[in-house]
């Protein structure tokens, strides 16, 4: 496969963002000619930001499937498409050929038909990272049906709520997951998420863990029965074949819940081609994929960066996707080096709370392993601070591969601001410059545009991007107020930033009520709405406070109605009640019980003021007059947890 659009210097860059943002319609379109189409569109782009409506190459009919699958086979069937490596490094590899790939995902395709999944259905998939899950996103793809997957470490409740919004009728889930020295009991969340609700008619379950699991009659079957009965059905004479669906380029592809200010997460939709062309145009040029090149993303296809960088982009660009099962500090801390090692990997695609927490442990888990097949490295998730950076570049890339800095959103479906792999400049902790097609500005709190360079503000984009966000699921008028209303004619990110003397953007992050934890998003009302769950909270408030390994930390204020107990059990009660309503990765890693909040007259919590405690700022409050009780401060404050 060869990609005319990859940008193979710093005046190719100049010239493509030149040409996007003067005719992006241009632009794009003579990009697009180079997919898979079933029928050409009429118009390339349609749009305004009021309603907000974005419609990219509509009238176009496709199928993604076709794009990421069936157009590679004549050339590429053999190769492979996807090297998964095993959480317990001492069970074998598997490696599925795009041939391979192919007749999975017809067979899952006909397997969803068989049990009445149509075309629109919301099928909800919550599985560990095994090469099925690929096939079921795929395959849902292929008839499309609309995925949703869920991270498999949220909990029962977590997923009632998505399923719900969702309105989902199907779930492929596993009997279980590794992870780790951890065997997660991925069946047994689903029939607790099960308990009261209404839409869902089946769940496929696959087997990984041999869990003991129980199976509703009616309700459950097993993927591999299923699986057998689709086989005999897609492949006759060695033939395997499973028509695409065609789909219209704005149909939904798929819908990935993520945390907001509030506290119930919210579907982002993204659908079919411009998705595509954009998962595959920043796959392509961020990380410069040259083909036959092992690519690994270390992210979970439960998020966004495994969507784009583990599926949908590489696989499009017919490149080697390494797919792994477990976490990177077992058996012990040098597993990524171990893969790096095994697999030849090309290109690291990592969080910076990884990179963070290997570091940690020492130099000595790099001893004897070949590092010497990567040529790119990358950081997303949250803003990569310089030592990290600095330890990544000299120990990982032995000071030889680039470092992408991708700064992107769920939202914004691939990568927006990044250096390009050795073709534009890099500066340690800055994203640096917009990808073609992204027109960033930054804004001051009245929306006003603050040109030049050296500057900070509120980052918003201006023009559409084929892999933007088109609707929150089921309430597009929250999707307005969200991201379209706090400055007129403008996205807006939620992030803050600098752009530098020279011009390059540094995300400092997010200006509102999200907490970005090891790289995952969580909402403070939504932990602040678990906590109170608690018998005996009275009322609660959280904020983030800057953590060594995690980025941010949870830190919580709570008002509890009787201390006279064990002030450390109660802790734990709270932390394993938000465990239980969100998922473990929302514990809370500081609690402190207090007797009021830093409230003003009209009863709004300052979070400011929390948030400077939290971060063991004591002496600099600032203005406290607005204080229905300022005294609470003093107690809060004599109270730290921050020494
Ligand atoms: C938020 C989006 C993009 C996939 C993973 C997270 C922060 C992301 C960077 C970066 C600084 C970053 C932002 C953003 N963020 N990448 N390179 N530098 N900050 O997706 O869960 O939607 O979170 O992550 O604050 O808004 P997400």
């Amino acid at each position: 496969m060869s990609y005319p659009y990859q940008l193979k210097s710093l005046e190719e860059y100049k010239k493509a963002y030149k040409e996007s943002i003067e005719s992006p319609e241009t632009f794009w379109s003579n990009i697009a000619e180079t997919f898979v189409w079933k029928k050409k569109w009429d118009k390339v782009l349609e749009w305004n930001f009021i309603e907000p409506k974005i419609e990219w190459f509509r009238g176009a009919q496709l199928n993604i499937t076709e794009n990421c699958i069936d157009r590679h086979l004549a050339t590429i069937g053999e190769e492979p498409a996807i090297i998964w490596e095993p959480n317990n490094p001492e069970e074998r590899t598997r490696i599925v050929t795009y041939n391979r790939l192919h007749k999975r995902v017809c067979q899952v395709a006909q397997m969803l038909k068989n049990n009445g999944v149509k075309k629109g259905d919301r099928v909800c998939i919550y599985m560990g990272m095994v090469p099925e899950l690929a096939y079921a996103v795929l395959g849902c793809a292929r008839i499309g049906a609309i995925h949703s997957v869920i991270f498999g470490g949220f909990s029962a409740q977590s997923i009632a709520d998505r399923l719900e919004d969702a309105q989902a009728e199907f779930i492929i889930t596993c009997d279980g997951a590794f992870r780790g020295n951890k065997d997660i009991p991925l069946k047994s969340v689903i029939d607790d998420a099960l308990i009261g609700n209404k839409t869902v008619k089946k769940v496929i379950v696959y087997t990984r863990t041999r869990t003991p699991v129980s199976m509703l009659k009616g309700r459950d079957l097993w993927w591999e029965d299923e699986m057998e009965h689709a086989e005999t059905q897609v492949e006759k004479d060695g033939v395997v074949s499973f028509p695409a669906e065609p789909m219209n380029a704005e149909d939904t592809l798929f819908i990935l819940y993520t945390s907001g200010s509030t506290g119930k997460p919210k579907g982002v939709v993204h659908t079919q081609a411009g998705y595509m062309v954009w998962a595959n145009y920043t796959f392509v040029n961020v990380f410069q994929y040259q083909p036959g090149q092992v690519h690994f993303c270390t992210a979970d296809i439960g998020w966004i960066t495994g969507h784009s960088y583990i599926v949908y982009g590489p696989l499009s660009a017919g490149g080697i996707s390494l797919m792994f099962e477990g976490i990177p500090t077992w058996p012990d801390a040098g597993r990524f080096w171990d893969i790096v090692d095994k697999h030849q990997v090309n290109i690291l695609y990592t969080a910076p709370t990884a990179i963070r927490s290997l570091m940690g442990f020492g130099l000595e888990y790099l001893n004897g392993k070949d590092l010497s097949s990567l040529k790119v490295l990358g950081s997303v998730g949250e803003p990569i601070n310089e030592e990290a950076w600095n330890w990544f570049h000299k120990n990982i890339g032995k000071e030889n591969c680039p470092i992408v800095d991708t700064w992107w959103q769920t939202e914004t479906g691939g990568v927006m601001i990044s250096n390009l792999a050795g073709v534009t400049p890099q500066k340690p902790a800055h994203a640096t410059l917009p990808l073609p097609g992204i027109d960033p500005v930054l804004v001051d709190e009245n929306g006003n545009v603050i040109e030049g360079n050296s500057v900070s503000g509120n980052l918003c984009i201006r023009h559409p991007w084929p892999g933007m966000i088109r609707t929150t699921y089921g309430d597009h008028e929250r999707c307005r107020t969200n991201y379209f209303a706090t400055y007129p004619n403008m996205y807006f990110t939620g992030d803050g930033c600098l752009r530098d003397e020279d011009g390059n953007y540094r995300i400092t992050g997010r200006v509102d009520d999200v907490l970005n934890v090891s790289g995952h998003r969580i909402g403070t009302a939504e932990v602040e709405n678990a906590i109170n769950m608690h018998s005996g909270v009275v009322e609660s408030a959280v904020v983030g406070y800057p953590h060594d390994i995690k980025g941010q930390g949870i830190y919580a204020y709570v008002i509890y109605e009787n201390t006279h107990g064990d002030e450390n059990l109660t802790r734990q009660d709270i932390m394993q009640t938000v465990s239980r309503i969100i998922g473990p990765i929302a514990k809370p890693d500081k609690i402190q019980f207090v007797k009021g909040l830093p409230k003003t007259r009209s009863g709004k919590i300052m979070r400011r003021i929390l948030r400077k405690i939290a971060e063991g700022e004591i002496s600099n409050l600032g203005d406290t007059s607005t204080l229905l009780d300022p005294n609470v401060v003093d107690e809060i404050k004599n109270g730290s947890l921050i020494s």
